[in-house]
């Protein structure tokens, strides 16, 4: 698979440099023709704006799907400008005479299949018209060149992008993407992803996976990075400034590659290594609860400016400061790595089934929890149970359908690791490991949804259980106490 994966790097590598030729040599022989357009009867037939996703309707495209992106970008810290020369590589699904990706920044040209494409913004959208139409089946590889200034960038009152004195981080669930890379941005179209960053040299650049090498020329470095697995746009990141890496083997044998911004407080790096190095043991401890450690690599990432949360960025979570501002925290470190089974590898195929990741991630960190000798899962359920009182609004949320704007509000975390807990008493804990374990691995590289879920749920515990996630996922009441 690493031989693969490599020569696949090699050569659309090698098609960016061919359409690039391809590119000018075309531009230059239409030259003569001027604006002719394109001939042939086409009646139009138009790629969606949007995936089809309530909560987001522009999110996402309808008309193809991405197998791997090439993205190449270059960030400059000192005019916090972004210079991207990306390709994306899929196929039509129905015949195109125009499709969309999602981008924020400005494009100057776009390819498609090594000609130029006429293309327009319109928000978030960059709308492609291939010089002939795509046909139903066909690979689309589309090159666009790009530019623009992130953090200056809003769209729908969104800005997820963040600067920092030294650098930028690219990190944001359930948008990022559109701000640093032309995407199908829904996390129903999981794709590889080369990723090579650029930056003054003296400065480094972070993304998921593997590091394959870093390029210096000319007073900068590329950094070359590879996600060998299918990864969904939002949990792509980029990190940009001085940090100090560390590399290594865990004691288990897994590859490890966190990062520490270099202006972090004395005292929170110190929490924060202490921390992060107890990944490949919590990886270890996931392992043993929900099946094999779906990826190749684990590491972390600590930023210099808190951005509010840490995210589970596939192989290699990034975290705010604040995490770390009181001393050591290893939950955090189970909820992002937790994640990487619930959320990373099986994906969620709309937004609304969100509870999917987080209430497995918050539950991990109470098997963790209950592991270390603290509290047992069934108290740290009933300290909420009994916490939350009937007319408590925490009831108010059904998890499994919060709305757009409630995606991560404290009951899809904690009501959702108590349906978890709840469906353990409910079909006995041993039955529900093994539903996390299908769950995981039947749909690993893919995506689930609430439905498919209680589908396994009920054919794994041979039991009906439609009256008990009405209860915990859909009402906007608190549930019945689960059996004991
Ligand atoms: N999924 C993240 C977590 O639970 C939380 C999150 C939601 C987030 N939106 C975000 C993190 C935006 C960073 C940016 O760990
Ligand atoms: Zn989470």
């Amino acid at each position: 698979m690493g031989v693969t994966r490599a020569d696949e790097g090699t050569d659309v590598r090698m098609q960016k440099a061919v359409s690039a030729v391809a590119g000018v040599a075309l531009a230059l022989a239409m030259l003569p023709a001027g604006a002719a357009p394109p001939t042939g009867p086409e009646r139009p037939s138009v790629g969606s704006p949007g995936i089809g996703d309530p909560y987001f309707p522009q999110y996402g495209n309808g008309g193809y799907r991405i197998g791997h992106y090439d993205v190449g970008v270059a960030f400059d810290p000192a005019t916090e400008r972004l210079t991207g020369d990306t390709i994306v590589t899929g196929r039509a699904t129905q015949r195109l005479t125009r499709f969309n990706l999602d981008l924020v920044l400005r494009a100057s040209s776009v390819w498609v299949n090594g000609m130029p494409a006429r293309f327009r913004h319109t928000g978030r959208e960059l709308v492609v018209t291939p010089r002939t139409a795509l046909r139903e089946g066909q690979r689309m590889q589309v090159r666009v060149v790009y530019a623009g200034v992130p953090e200056d960038v809003t769209d729908d009152g969104i800005k997820p992008w963040f600067t920092t004195p030294d650098g930028a981080v690219a990190v944001g669930e359930p948008e990022i993407a559109a701000w640093w890379f032309p995407s199908n941005d829904h996390p129903a179209d999981k794709a590889t992803f080369d990723v090579d960053l650029t930056v003054p040299r003296g400065l480094q650049a972070l993304s998921n996976g593997r590091l394959v090498g870093v390029d210096r020329a000319d007073g900068q470095a590329t950094w070359r990075w590879t996600s060998g697995a299918p990864m969904a746009t939002y949990l792509a990141f980029a990190a940009f400034g001085r940090y100090d890496m560390v590399q290594g083997s865990t004691e288990s044998g897994r590859p490890f590659l966190n990062a520490f911004a270099k202006s972090l407080n004395p005292r929170v790096d110190r929490a924060a290594r202490v921390s992060i190095r107890r990944t490949g043991e919590v990886t270890d401890f996931l392992a043993r609860t929900w099946g094999r450690y779906p990826f190749q690599q684990i590491g972390g990432v600590v930023t210099s400016r808190n951005f509010g949360f840490a995210l589970e960025n596939q192989t290699r979570p990034v975290y705010s400061p604040a995490f770390f501002s009181s001393g050591r925290n290893t939950s955090i470190v189970v909820h992002e790595m937790a994640h990487q089974w619930f959320g990373n590898a099986v994906t969620v195929r709309r937004w609304k089934n969100i509870w999917l990741n987080e209430g497995f991630a918050t539950y991990s960190e109470w098997l963790w929890a209950q592991d270390q000798g603290f509290e047992t899962t069934d108290e740290q359920f009933d300290r909420f149970y009994d916490n939350f009182g009937t007319k408590d609004s925490f009831w108010n949320i059904p998890i499994g359908n919060p709305g757009p704007r409630r995606l991560f509000t404290g009951a899809v975390y904690d009501r959702g690791a108590m349906t978890v807990h709840a469906l353990g008493e409910e079909v006995g804990h041993e039955t529900l490991r093994r539903i996390g374990r299908h769950w995981v691995h039947r749909n690993a590289d893919g995506v689930g949804s609430t439905a498919e879920f209680i589908a396994l749920a009920e054919r794994l515990s041979g039991r009906r259980l439609g009256a008990f996630f009405r209860n915990w996922l859909f009402s906007g009441e608190k549930p019945p106490r689960p059996p004991t």
